[in-house]
């Protein structure tokens, strides 16, 4: 019987050691140490067998057991090893490769970028930002903003009206907006004072030059409190001006006249070009404010109290705008202006031209 398990024993190691993967291997120790198998049949009938045999039996099959047991176990590792290179150098990734080119992502427009700019500055100040209907009524565009029905800019020459128009001087008739101020009466109608709102927002005139185009974009802005003076507007003026052109500008207003506002200023910024110097350091005129060391930027003043009289006391804004009791300040500045100042664009119509040479500067 010994002789059997050390013929079963030799078998069972070479099948071991020549087992190629480990399916193969779990073949051979079902066929050698499996249930059905030969050897732990013998072990489990040792005690049939005659006495003189059963102890020498019995120890060769447990150790040949034993001996398989190992044999398969250091096998079963040896082959494992040998299955993860394997399977290593055929998942290999080489990530030393060039990935996809990045798709082309695209970018905001020039416009698009200063008007956030802009309104970032404002809204840092406690300012809301409010949007308006670019078709907007001749009341709110002119009437409510106290302009008289001599006014100039009323003319069909000067105003996009929308057909039919039958009379430019009806309240109700429609235009495109001259300007982003129409908004300031709308949003006095929606809320009681104070009222800190910034409207950015397209604007359409019939022009057409270097420094003008048809549709343009215009950033409004209105404060109405208590106590609001003109040193107020200067102040949240300069704040804008150093914000967006630089710490060391200087602001100055000029007399001016707009029919809803009272005083009147144009403010200008002191020139980054040249510092304010009005020329260069070779001595030259500077180009960019002609030499006057100031650039105008923007239409501001005091709200004409004749704006609150068109702003009634509703459900809405109660207690109201009572020009005895509200004072304010306001502006209308040119985003596509500031953005070619700042950047030194020739001309502003090239930033509607839509060629890329020119938005993938910005
Ligand atoms: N609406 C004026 C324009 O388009 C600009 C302006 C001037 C707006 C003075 C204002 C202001 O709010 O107070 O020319």
């Amino acid at each position: 019987m010994t002789d059997r398990i050390a013929e079963i024993r030799a078998e069972a190691e070479q099948a071991i050691t020549t087992a190629a993967d480990t399916p193969t291997l779990e073949d051979v120790r079902i066929r050698y140490l499996g249930r059905k198998a030969e050897l732990p049949n013998l072990l489990r009938n040792v005690a049939e067998l005659p006495p003189s045999e059963r102890a020498a039996t019995g120890k060769a099959a447990n150790e040949a057991r034993k001996a398989l047991e190992q044999a398969i176990e250091q096998r079963e590792k040896q082959l494992a090893a040998k299955e993860l290179d394997a399977r290593l150098v055929r998942d290999r990734v080489d990530i030393t490769l060039d990935g996809d080119p990045a798709p082309h992502v695209g970018r905001l427009h020039l416009i698009t970028q200063t008007r956030r700019e802009i309104e970032d500055v404002f809204v840092g100040l406690g300012f809301n930002v409010a949007e308006g209907p670019e078709v907007e009524t001749v009341y709110y565009n002119f009437d409510a903003l106290n302009h008289a029905p001599t006014h100039p800019a009323r003319l069909l020459s000067d105003t996009f009206y929308v057909a039919p128009v039958t009379d430019i001087f009806d309240p109700d008739a429609f235009l495109l907006r001259v300007h982003t101020s129409p908004m300031q009466v709308r949003a006095m109608e929606q809320q009681p004072p104070p009222l800190y709102i910034i409207v950015p927002g397209r604007t359409y005139r019939p022009d057409n030059d270097a420094t003008h185009t048809p549709q343009f974009h215009q950033i409004e802005g209105l404060a109405v409190d208590e106590d609001i003076t003109l040193a107020d507007l200067k102040g949240t003026l300069l704040h804008f001006a150093r914000a967006f052109f630089g710490d060391e500008r200087d602001v100055r207003l000029r007399p001016h006249h707009f029919p809803f506002t009272e005083p009147s200023v144009e403010v200008d910024i002191s020139c980054f070009n040249c510092d304010g110097a009005g020329f260069l350091r070779d001595g030259s005129r500077c180009p960019l404010c002609k030499g006057e060391g100031w650039l105008e930027v923007l239409g501001a003043g005091e709200v004409d109290p004749n704006v609150y009289a068109h702003v009634p006391t509703t459900e809405a804004n109660a207690p109201g705008y009572d020009p005895e009791k509200v004072q304010g300040f306001a502006w209308g500045l040119g985003v596509d202006r500031m953005a070619m100042l700042k950047h030194g664009l020739p001309d502003l119509r090239i930033m509607f031209e839509n060629d890329l040479r020119l938005a993938e500067q910005f």
